[in-house]
């Protein structure tokens, strides 16, 4: 699959694992804990901006199946089913198979594994409000349960890009009710439009029938990108200079 918009949760599982020279340490102190290259950059900005590189440490990132299978197990034995269903993603159907999540928490000796100590104030209240900037969502937030299928957890980011984080953000929505927004802006329709980073996004939603010739910028468009959502279409999404 290509991109970083793909959707997964317990109605949409991945059959896949990301290409092995894809990830990558999410920090030297840390190098077991590992992401997919976009995002291990904008994190590793994004806790620069916020000056809380030493304060805030990964604590989970890429996962293949089997690690969530076994996470899932330990956790049912530990913790019994009703904590593994609100804060365990089913094997198969964990973002962190992705390498595009990341747990993060305080950088603290006694650091629980599965909800890890991530306040809402100080240098992770911080980090929480710039996320969006540099492409992450806070993903399972407070009062979207029902959609997520998932607790809060204020511990685990999910990068999607820009200008998606920016555009959740600012309509409150996660990545479920974002992708169904979405379908409302066909290729043939109007077009979804924002302007940020001094810039002039356009994105719209194709049907798995088309098949664009993306990454060939036309003129006045510098970037084209086009990612799978795991639902059964694509984004596309132009980037042109704001003019
Ligand atoms: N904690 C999240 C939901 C996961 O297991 O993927
Ligand atoms: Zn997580």
């Amino acid at each position: 699959m290509n991109g970083t918009l793909f959707l997964v949760n317990e109605h949409h599982p991945l059959d896949w694992e990301p290409a092995e020279d894809l990830l990558v340490p999410a920090d030297s102190r840390w190098p077991e804990i590992r992401l997919h290259v976009r995002a291990k950059v904008m994190l590793e900005q994004l806790l620069h901006h916020v000056g809380a590189t030493s304060v805030i440490r990964p604590v989970s990132g890429y996962r293949p199946r089997a690690e969530q299978q076994q996470l899932w197990e330990q956790s049912m034995a530990e913790h019994g089913a009703v904590f593994t269903r609100t804060y365990v993603a089913r094997p198969g159907c964990s973002e962190h198979q992705t390498g595009l999540a990341i747990d993060l928490g305080e950088n603290i000796p006694e650091l629980d594994p599965i909800c890890p100590s991530f306040p809402t104030d100080g240098p992770c209240g911080a980090f929480r409000r710039r996320a969006a900037d540099f492409g992450f969502i806070l993903r399972y937030p407070k009062g979207k349960e029902t959609i997520t299928g998932i607790g809060y957890e204020p511990w685990h980011f999910r990068y999607v890009g820009w200008p998606h984080a920016r555009i959740m953000e600012e309509h409150g929505m996660v990545l479920e009710e974002y992708l169904q927004w979405l379908r409302t802006f066909p290729l043939d329709g109007p077009h979804l439009h924002y302007r940020g980073l001094g810039r002039a996004f356009e994105v719209c939603y194709l049907p798995p029938s088309v098949t664009p010739q993306t990454e060939q910028p036309h003129p006045g468009m510098s970037l084209c990108q086009c990612s799978d959502t795991n639902d059964g279409g694509r984004v596309l999404t132009l980037w042109r200079d704001a003019g």
